[in-house]
């Protein structure tokens, strides 16, 4: 059986979490062995550098360095090994973010992270990427009753409308690998979504 890569986006307070967790439950029930993980992060090294991305400042090309480098090591750690044993991995974010966040949002140069992403990725790609796509205003009502917010989630409204056209870029770029779904609506209607946009791919038949 071969290795399943899936990878959730969308800006912060879009509402990604409890559908992978579901969506992990789903391939369980079918038998599946699946890892659940996140960027930036998912190993010590990479958590390590999760905290200084989301707490430091620094500029747009240090950020990208620092997630591109806690994504090497994700990946040669987690990733890889994960899906050479076939098992289905689910990945809270991946390098769509970085050209989001990075490229679109803090206007760092997106042809620098075509080249980092060529050498930390040499070509892996998730075989899904799911977008939860929720317009700005709304994430911000969200976000407004959340925890105490870190760097990114305490940036305005203009931030993150650049990082939903960034997300956007990157579908342009990779259709097929897309599957964008309306963040706008109930739990169960979200769910029903993901759930049919996973099946229509044959991955949970
Ligand atoms: P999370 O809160 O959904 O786990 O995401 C962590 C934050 O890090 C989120 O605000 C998006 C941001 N981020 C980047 O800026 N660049 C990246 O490459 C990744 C993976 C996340």
């Amino acid at each position: 059986m071969s290795g399943l890569f899936i990878s959730f986006e969308g800006i912060d307070g879009a509402g990604k979490s409890t559908h992978i967790a579901a969506l992990a439950h789903a391939f369980k029930a079918r038998g599946r062995a699946v890892t659940q993980t996140r960027e930036p992060g998912g190993t010590p090294l990479a958590e390590t550098l999760r905290r200084l991305v989301l707490n430091d400042p620094m500029d747009a090309l240090t950020e990208s360095l620092l997630v591109f480098a806690a994504r090497r090591d994700h990946i040669g750690q987690v990733i890889a090994p994960a899906l050479a044993k076939g098992e289905v991995v689910l990945c809270d974010r991946f390098s769509d973010a970085t050209f989001a966040y990075q490229g679109a949002g803090r206007e760092f140069d997106w042809d620098v992270l075509l080249t980092l992403e060529k050498w930390v990725q040499e070509g892996l790609q998730p075989d899904l990427t799911v977008w939860f796509d929720l317009p700005a205003s709304v994430a911000a009502v969200r976000l407004a009753d959340a925890r105490v917010p870190d760097k990114f989630e305490s940036q305005p409204g203009a931030f993150f409308e650049k990082v939903a056209s960034g997300y956007a870029r990157r579908q342009d770029q990779a259709p097929q690998r897309f599957a964008r779904i309306n963040a706008n609506q109930s739990p169960e209607e979200v769910w029903k979504d993901v759930l049919a946009a996973v099946q229509a791919r044959g991955f949970l038949a």
